[in-house]
């Protein structure tokens, strides 16, 4: 780094220890990814110098003559990749993407039900003690006990609780969403469908994952998990929301600002649309499919060696292990793998009876390995190593006879998984498959 060397080397230290631990482990986190070169020159830019309050052509302070060319291009290439007419590319991040839908929509106290976040929604669609909760009513729907959506069961409580929005979308679902039958359930109570795609968005892109855009009336994004992009988010609405209310997209603008945003972050907007040129590409498309395709196999793999997911498998990119039959929490086998060079994360699983701090399940995905060029071969390698440290954790903690509320406690998991044998080899080996696949710097 040229001159943040000179001007900071405390921050460009940790910088690049950040760089090189994210180049020297497995980024398995399936809300994570890894921005080409020319999208992080987008970010890092001078755009991040200015004020730009307000949108292309109507703005509160001078000097935008650059600066609206930079945010229409951005809108332009999203409605052309995800068919809407209409696309917001202000909002800071998903959280208020979806916060600035409900207030556009709703009246404080107004009914919204989402997927419950014990379940695999997001915290936004109405979990306790996030606003989407406080300000509004929640009614969130839940899955069977195989850890699919019941779609039956979601129609009775919308025909009984009338919201008037539903959120179709999940952090920790695998499965294909039946964008149709949410809309239907919609249809039939006058909500608004509001499709949350964080996840999916890339894979919806490349039109390897069904799109809400012809059954929902608004869609949001996350910009930074599939889709490949930085940190940020997107509001669509689509041609069956303006037909549902024709001032729908106004709603949107009004929502961001002057509702809960002030100045919209227009470096992050332009890396936004570099990653979406990207996103345009055939290359991006054979991406997408092996982001699945890698997904699959690992899932496979995994139930070959006794793991249980929840659902059984997986159409995506995300696989949601539910560990109760290795008797350990997911924060002993994540706090393990990440000592291996692994980096997961702990998640609840479908009637978790641990709670949400101590889950028992373990939440992984493949967009950041394939980012890396990894395939089917590097899965199977990538789940013996799983496997391997699992069973040797089962083994310490048995021989200990370590209850699981003992397992807690951050120094009983340590003592746990620093007994392991296995894990400084699996370490060794993880490093030398990261240096074959080395972080790219273009896409
Ligand atoms: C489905 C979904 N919606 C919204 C968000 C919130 O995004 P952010 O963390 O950018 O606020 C996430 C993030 O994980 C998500 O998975």
């Amino acid at each position: 780094m040229k001159y943040l060397g000179k001007a900071d080397p405390q921050m460009e230290r940790l910088i690049k220890l950040e760089q090189k631990r994210q180049a020297e482990t497995l980024m398995m986190i399936p809300s994570e990814n890894i921005v080409s070169k020319a999208v992080e020159e987008a970010a890092g830019s001078c755009l991040g110098n200015k004020y730009a309050e307000g949108y292309p052509g109507r703005r509160y302070y001078q000097g935008q003559e650059i600066i609206d060319q930079v945010e229409t291009l951005v809108i332009e290439r999203a409605k052309k990749l995800f068919g809407v007419p209409a696309v917001n590319v202000q909002p800071h991040s998903g959280s208020p993407a979806n916060f600035a839908v409900y207030t556009a929509l709703l009246n404080p106290g107004d009914t919204l039900m989402g997927f419950s976040l014990k379940f695999g929604g997001h915290l936004t669609h109405g979990a306790d003690l996030n606003a989407s909760s406080r300000y509004f009513r929640s009614v969130p729907y839940e899955t069977d006990k195989n850890g699919y959506l019941d779609y039956d069961a979601i129609e009775k409580l919308a025909k009984k609780e009338k919201p008037k929005i539903i959120i179709a979308g999940f952090t920790a679902y695998s499965r294909i969403l039946d964008w149709k039958r949410f809309s239907q359930i919609a249809d039939e109570v006058g909500a608004y469908l509001l499709a949350d795609i964080s996840h999916v968005a890339g894979l919806i892109a490349a039109g390897v994952y069904p799109s809400p855009v012809p059954y929902a009336h608004i869609v949001t994004t996350t910009t930074h998990k599939t889709l490949r992009a930085p940190r940020g988010a997107m509001i669509m609405v689509t041609d069956i929301g303006l037909k549902k209310d024709p001032d729908l997209a106004k709603k949107i603008d009004k929502a961001i600002i002057p509702g809960i945003q002030g100045g919209p972050h227009m470096n992050t907007i332009a890396a936004i649309g570099v990653a979406l040129k990207e996103d345009s590409t055939k290359k991006f498309v054979k991406y997408a499919k092996q982001i699945i395709a890698n997904a699959k196999v690992l899932s496979e793999e995994l139930k070959k060696y006794g793991f249980y997911l929840s659902t059984g498998g997986t159409d995506s990119h995300l696989i949601l292990i539910d560990l109760r039959n290795k008797n350990l929490l997911g924060n002993t086998v994540a706090e393990a793998y990440e000592k291996a060079g692994i980096v997961t994360n702990r998640n609840s699983v479908p009637f978790d009876p641990n709670p949400p701090f101590y889950p028992s399940g373990l939440r992984l995905g493949t967009p950041g390995l394939t980012s890396r060029g990894m395939k089917e071969r590097e899965m199977k390698k990538i789940a013996v190593w799983m496997n391997q440290i699992v069973e040797e954790l089962m083994k310490i903690k048995e021989k200990k006879k370590y209850t699981m509320d003992e397992e807690k406690k951050k120094e009983v998991r340590k003592e746990i998984i620093s007994q392991s044998k296995i894990i400084p080899n699996i370490k060794k080996e993880v490093l030398a498959l990261c240096k074959k696949f080395h972080l790219k710097t273009s896409y």
